[in-house]
């Protein structure tokens, strides 16, 4: 056991290092922001998820709070898997499995997620709340994972991807995900994409530069991940966090910025980088969209678009798509 033990965390090692040299080999240099989720990563974004000013969470939540008998009335299947991308907390998917027990349902939470600690969590909080739910956490990538779990069961399926992690992807890349989902479903399955909308590019930004500064350091904790698990000796005080929003493409991006002229060396890859001054590493991309575009998402990839469900205010949208029968 502890030797398949080290040698997993050997090669997730080697697997992020690897990472952090691609991204830090291009130009503009970048980080891959899934590696943002450490146990301290965790902790911050689930603090910024309860920020006044991360409307994202209110959104989504009170879709689910308010549709949720419209969202399993348009899903029309009592028997189902629930498999989950990137479960987080499950803070707001808790909503829709508290519905889903209440009405009988018959369904098993699949929860897939990178972060095994998150996903611990997660398990210890369901079982306390509502013992008698079926859930089986699988740690890993979100492929990884679905192509397993569409493996084992022949039962419909019913996806979820919510809290706008599609937006992580550029729209070329996430037409190839979501393409990918398709091919692990079977005709009639389900995927409930959550999207971020386009709006006034103040809410936008003012939800990534919160002034306490949480999704700063939610971002900068990225480099003490590198210093802690490669040997990096990154001095967070000299980089900061910058965030733009672009009202053309939708695009919402995060830098860190180098504020002098510098050299990092990274033991695990034996090697130094330089950074200039005021040069800027894209950390994170939070693409926003409007309500055409996600329906041309969906029939790129083969689904079709049963119904959009939006907040009052149309902030956001749990878009319900189905794999044709
Ligand atoms: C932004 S959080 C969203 C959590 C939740 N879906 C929500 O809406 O609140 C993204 C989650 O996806 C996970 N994640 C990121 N990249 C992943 C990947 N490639 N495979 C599996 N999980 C991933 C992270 O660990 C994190 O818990």
């Amino acid at each position: 056991m502890i030797t398949t033990h080290c040698t997993s965390t050997q090669s997730q090692t080697a697997v992020f290092a690897r990472d952090v040299l691609n991204g830090l080999k291009q130009f503009p240099k970048r980080l891959p922001s899934k590696y943002f989720y450490d146990t301290k990563g965790d902790e911050l974004f689930q603090q910024i998820m309860h920020m006044p000013e991360y409307y994202l969470m209110n959104s989504e939540l009170e879709i689910f709070q308010s549709q949720k008998q419209d969202i399993l009335a348009t899903i029309g299947h009592t028997h189902f898997d629930l498999i989950e991308l990137g479960a987080g907390d499950g803070y707001k998917t808790k909503v829709l499995l508290e519905y889903f027990l209440q009405e009988k349902i018959h369904f098993t939470y699949e929860p897939i997620d990178i972060s095994a600690n998150v996903l611990e969590q997660l398990e210890k909080s369901l079982h306390q709340r509502w013992p008698s739910l079926n859930v089986a956490i699988q740690p890993g990538d979100y492929f990884k994972m679905l192509h397993k779990l569409s493996k084992e069961s022949a039962r419909p399926k019913l996806v979820l991807f919510l809290g706008a992690n599609i937006g992580n992807y550029t729209p070329q890349e996430a037409r190839v995900f979501l393409r990918s989902i398709f091919d692990e479903l079977n005709p009639g399955d389900y995927l409930l994409l959550g999207v971020d909308l386009k709006k006034d590019p103040k809410v936008i930004l003012d939800a990534y530069n919160d002034p306490a500064g949480i999704t700063a350091a939610f971002n900068l904790n990225l480099l003490s991940r590198i210093n802690r698990e490669l040997g990096a000796n990154f001095e967070k005080a000299q980089f900061k966090h910058w965030e733009t929003y672009n009202p053309v493409t939708g695009a919402t991006k995060s830098y860190i910025v180098s504020t002098c002229d510098q050299h990092v060396f990274i033991n695990a890859l034996n090697r130094s980088f330089h950074f200039s001054a005021w040069e800027a590493m894209e950390v994170e991309l939070s693409q926003k969209y409007d309500l055409q575009e996600i329906n041309s998402l969906a029939a790129e990839a083969g689904f079709i678009v049963k119904k959009h469900f939006t907040d009052q205010q149309e902030c956001f949208v749990d878009s319900l798509w189905q794999k044709p029968v």
